[in-house]
């Protein structure tokens, strides 16, 4: 794949705009409270920083990294933990932020993941939804923007952990994509 075979979907500064939107409701919603990010590596790094940056409000940031992709464009479906939490989250607002929901596998186990270690509430906010491609029946409290059912690199997410560090997100084109 060269990259002329990438379409940008949404450039940096859209992102960046959304972005911040997205800080603005979180930091109103969380006012008073205990916010404590979960980013969800390695896709949702940026993403987490970005948010972390744009928050009005004070909290905290921790990182988990879990894998579900093989190296293709498919799930493998099955969830192993790479990295555990770094802190306790007991009495915690938690809120997971990843990159993107697909079949939603990957956010129901996080949240199953979280649950038992007592946080005082759990919440989610993702960059990217592409609802046509649900299988768990989860959705998220904070979107950035709804896809359709595209691959899409950049921003943190990778094709074969290639494009993470693209300041846009762009669809690769189906012939492009090797699985
Ligand atoms: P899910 O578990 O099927 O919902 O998949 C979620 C994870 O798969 C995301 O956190 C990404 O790491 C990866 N993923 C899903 N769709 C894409 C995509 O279009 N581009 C890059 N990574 C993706
Ligand atoms: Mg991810």
């Amino acid at each position: 794949m060269v990259e002329s075979d990438l379409q940008v979907l949404f450039d940096s500064d859209r992102i960046q705009q959304r972005v911040f939107e997205l800080a603005r409701n979180i930091s109103r919603d969380y006012a008073g409270g205990s916010l404590h990010l979960v980013g969800v590596l390695r896709g949702a790094y940026p993403f987490t920083r970005d948010l972390s940056k744009s928050l009005l409000i004070p909290h905290t940031v921790d990182f988990i990294s879990v894998a579900s992709y093989g190296d293709g464009t498919e799930s493998s479906g099955e969830i192993q933990l790479r990295r555990k939490l770094g802190h306790p989250v007991k009495g915690r607002d938690v809120l997971i932020v990843d990159d993107i929901i697909d079949t939603g596998t990957t956010l129901s186990w996080l949240v199953d993941h979280v649950q038992p270690l007592a946080p005082r509430s759990i919440r989610t906010c993702c960059l990217l939804d592409k609802p046509a491609r649900r299988q768990f029946p989860v959705s998220t409290n904070y979107l950035g923007f709804p896809i359709d059912d595209l691959f899409v690199v950049g921003y943190g997410l990778d094709y074969q952990e290639k494009y993470r560090e693209l300041p846009y997100i762009s669809w690769v084109s189906p012939r492009t994509v090797v699985t």
